[in-house]
């Protein structure tokens, strides 16, 4: 495995603990954790999506990303619905009473079910197409390049 696939599939394992932990306050039915949890969540997933769409779809694409089946335009439409589902989640978490009422927290997790079915699509595509297609684009040192110039750097 690369080093770029293997930091952002460490990434991307770090962005489901986060959801994972934000969902466990939900079942413990505690709001403000919950808040919190979703808050950590959201700002790593803001920071990785704004790097992939900054330094890692561009580059790709100038590889010839975009004459393949997996092209920029899908990329970035999944990260805008990424996007639109957590902007839903914290506007529902914050109409929630504290405890939460049945009904909505149901409805919260089953909203957060869909999301997940997204993220999993959405990881597959970038585990099996994005990252190994744009590491082989890539000497070691533009890869070296590439990963320095990421706001989240590898731990
Ligand atoms: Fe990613
Ligand atoms: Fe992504």
């Amino acid at each position: 495995m690369s080093r770029l696939q293997d930091h952002m599939m460490g990434l991307h394992r770090e962005l489901d603990e986060r959801l994972f932990v934000h969902q466990q306050a939900l079942l413990d039915r505690d709001v403000a954790a919950a808040a919190r949890a979703l808050a950590h969540c959201r700002e790593l997933l803001a920071l990785h999506m704004a790097d992939e769409e900054e330094f890692v779809l561009p580059r790709y694409a100038l590889g010839g990303g975009d004459a393949t089946d997996a092209p920029v335009r899908l990329f970035l439409g999944e990260h805008q619905r990424v996007r639109e589902f957590l902007d839903r989640f914290a506007v529902a978490l914050a109409a929630m009473s504290s405890p939460p009422d049945d009904r909505r927290l149901l409805e919260l997790l089953d909203l957060q079910a869909t999301f997940k079915n997204l993220l999993l699509h959405h990881d597959l595509r970038e585990r099996n197409a994005l990252y190994p297609r744009l590491a082989a684009m890539l000497t070691a040192q533009d890869e070296t390049a590439l990963l320095g110039r990421l706001r989240v750097q590898p731990s």
